[in-house]
């Protein structure tokens, strides 16, 4: 069956049937503390219908990892040899006995085979129940629930399962998810013309050694442009091609449309081999990308960067609908607020999904329960393992919380004790993702806001352990004691530059900063990266960070002064080697391809 299938409207009887009593024998499957400022509504009208599903436990999912390590690993025999979808499908697929248990429980309350959509490999089944019938099912009830910046959603704080799906059910949503999805675009504005610039325009350009030609225009030390990352990150003469198979996609939710027409003047001013070139919108449970809706300054930047750097790389803008605000219609919640898993299981059924992905959008990991981020972290390892580079944005509050604003910043755990933490961001804290950090000016040095930390989900993955025991010795004992979790997944993996990209807006030249600028910039180099295998034979380079950290620094410009400011300390300092601001420093494109086994 296929998954994406649009839901066929259907009269449900069950919530007619008869039920047997069975809430002796539930267990609390899961249950989260209510985070801070989320405020508890009226009861969720019990016909209001919703899509539940059930994530059924992949039994061979430490198979996979060990591959997704051997085939990215570039010491090992496997580099490279990426697992195809049926090959992943077969290690992610649940125990027939847990699918047989969850259907048979599901049918217990009326729904039949037809109601159940599941995925390929059946390791996730969705069902559309009323909510009094979730509430049944799942022994619990469901509130609206209101955050002041503005989502509503509908969700439990706890949910229980009989004792005996326990083991056959790894979690159910919607139910415990209070995250807030947000980009990683600290500001926007409007640039200035005028004087200034045309001062700079005259000025000698800034000596770089490790940039194309030594040296980078003087502007680019004030305004980002195409023209500027390619010279910084030495790729000023390579030109990609459009048909090696190579692909480049950037994500956008939160009604975030890219304009087409922006994109036009953007290539009209910066590259003028691209004008009248496009790109493919792939609309994801009802995603779309009006151009008629203005506002969509994250979107523009993605795909001007991105598809900038990369042309003539086929492009992909995914549009991935589900995400706040949201308005519930007459009959269902649409307002699932876990679009990523929207957009991962929709590219996971792609025979042949895009090399490279952007994405510039992220919460505060303690949002996220770790059931459900641990289960989307392990999809992200499904795209690993079959050669697709994921990229995402490190979050553009230093140490601190998702806020970018340092005065009303509000690190504390969300456990219920109030105790202050750093606050380490999702999906970059997943392991199987490359994390971008930022940097500014030239010489680079990091960004104030650049987001970095340890995961209190993840363990660290051995790939990086020797870096960040390189690293953890360079603070002074008992520094941040309490604060952050030592043996996290460390993050950023990278950085590039953050701070006033030139992009259009609405018809206007206009500068962004943010780390949703390097995520788009990293990822469009590694496309050209994936352009050289590509063309010479070789398979793209799939998950990048057990080959970065194996690298040691070659190949990147360490980035050493600095640090990034949050929860009322000075957060962490960039540092020789590895650090959390900066990961293992910014890209040089030259440097890497040559390390990656491209000699022409
Ligand atoms: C770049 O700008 C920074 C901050 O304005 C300044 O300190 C630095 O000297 C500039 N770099 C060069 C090479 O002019
Ligand atoms: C950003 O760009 C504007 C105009 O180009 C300039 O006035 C400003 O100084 C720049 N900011 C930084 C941090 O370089
Ligand atoms: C772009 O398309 C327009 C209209 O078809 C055409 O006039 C123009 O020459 C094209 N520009 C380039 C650079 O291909
Ligand atoms: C809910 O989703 C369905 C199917 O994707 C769509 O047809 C409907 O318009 C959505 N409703 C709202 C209010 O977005
Ligand atoms: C935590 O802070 C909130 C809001 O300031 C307060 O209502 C609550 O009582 C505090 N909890 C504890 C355990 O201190
Ligand atoms: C980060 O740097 C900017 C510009 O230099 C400054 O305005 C801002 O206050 C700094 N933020 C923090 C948290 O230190
Ligand atoms: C620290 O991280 C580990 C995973 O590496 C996790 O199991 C543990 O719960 C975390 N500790 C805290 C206090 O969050
Ligand atoms: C830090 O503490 C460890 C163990 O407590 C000790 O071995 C080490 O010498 C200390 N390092 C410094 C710089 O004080
Ligand atoms: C960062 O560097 C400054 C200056 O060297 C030092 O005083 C401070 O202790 C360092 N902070 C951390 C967290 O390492």
């Amino acid at each position: 069956m296929k998954y994406s299938s649009v839901w066929t409207a259907f009269a449900l009887a069950a919530s007619v049937v008869a039920v047997p009593s069975r809430r002796t024998d539930f267990r609390i499957k899961e249950s989260v503390a209510i985070p801070r400022r989320w405020v508890k509504r009226d009861s969720a009208p019990r016909d209001l219908h919703i899509n539940l599903r059930f994530a059924l436990p992949q039994s061979n999912f430490p198979l996979l990892e060990q591959l997704l390590y051997e085939v990215s690993d570039p010491s090992h025999e496997s580099y490279g040899a990426h697992l195809s979808q049926a090959e992943v499908n077969e290690l992610i697929a649940p125990h027939p006995e847990s699918v047989r248990q969850v259907k048979a429980w599901l049918a217990s309350y009326g729904l039949r085979e037809e109601d159940m959509s599941c995925s390929p490999a059946e390791d996730w089944i969705k069902v559309k129940v009323p909510i009094g019938l979730a509430e049944e099912m799942l022994d619990t009830e469901y509130h609206m629930w209101d955050h002041p910046e503005g989502d509503s959603f509908v969700l439990a704080t706890a949910y229980s399962l009989p004792e005996y799906l326990h083991e056959h059910v790894e979690l159910v949503q919607p139910t415990t998810l209070f995250s807030r999805l947000r980009s990683m675009k600290t500001t926007l504005h409007f640039a200035p013309s005028g004087a200034s610039s045309a001062a700079v325009a005259n000025a000698p350009p800034i000596a770089v050694p490790s940039a194309s030609n030594g040296q980078v225009d003087a502007s680019c030390n004030s305004t980002i442009t195409i023209s500027c990352i390619r010279q910084l990150y030495n790729a000023a003469n390579y030109t990609p091609l459009a048909d090696t198979g190579n692909q480049i996609a950037v994500t956008g939710y939160m009604e975030q449309f890219a304009s087409f027409s922006d994109l036009q003047t953007f290539f009209a001013e910066q590259v003028p081999s691209a004008v009248n070139s496009s790109f493919q919108v792939v609309s994801i449970n009802g995603g779309q990308n009006d151009q008629s809706m203005l506002g969509s300054g994250e979107a523009n930047l993605d795909t001007q960067f991105a598809f900038g750097l990369a042309h003539p790389i086929p492009p992909t803008f995914y549009s991935t609908g589900g995400s706040p605000p949201f308005i519930p219609d007459e009959l269902t919640v649409n307002n699932t607020n876990e679009p990523y898993l929207e957009w991962v299981e929709f590219v996971l059924q792609h025979p042949n999904p895009p090399t490279t992905i952007s994405t510039s959008y992220g919460d505060d990991e303690q949002s996220v329960p770790t059931s459900y981020a641990t289960r989307v972290c392990s999809l992200f390892a499904q795209l690993g393992a079959r050669g697709v580079t994921l990229i995402f944005s490190s979050g553009d509050s230093g140490v601190g919380d998702g806020n970018p604003d340092p005065a009303t910043q509000e690190c504390f755990a969300n456990d219920g004790t109030n105790q202050t933490r750093f606050l380490p961001a999702f999906p970059a804290s997943c392991p199987y993702v490359t994390a971008v950090g930022g940097t500014v000016q030239i010489p680079e040095v990091a960004v104030n806001f650049s987001g970095g930390g340890f995961s209190n989900i993840f363990s660290q993955p051995a790939y990086q352990s020797q870096q960040v025991e390189n690293f953890l010795k360079t603070l002074p004992n008992g520094t941040y004691a309490g604060l952050f979790n030592a043996s996290g997944r460390a993050y950023p993996d990278v950085s590039a530059q953050a701070v006033n990209f030139s992009i259009v807006f609405e018809g206007e030249p206009a500068g962004v900063s943010g780390t949703s600028c390097a995520s788009p910039t990293f990822a469009g180099l590694v496309a050209l990266l994936n352009d050289a295998r590509l063309r010479n034979g070789m398979p793209s380079l799939g998950f990048l960070n057990p080959m970065l950290y194996a690298l040691n620094g070659a190949g990147f410009n360490d980035i050493t002064s600095g640090n990034n400011p949050g929860c009322g300390t000075p957060g962490f300092n960039a540092t020789v080697g590895w650090d959390p601001v900066t990961g293992l420093g910014t890209p040089s494109f030259g440097k890497l391809k040559d390390l990656i086994g491209i000699t022409d």
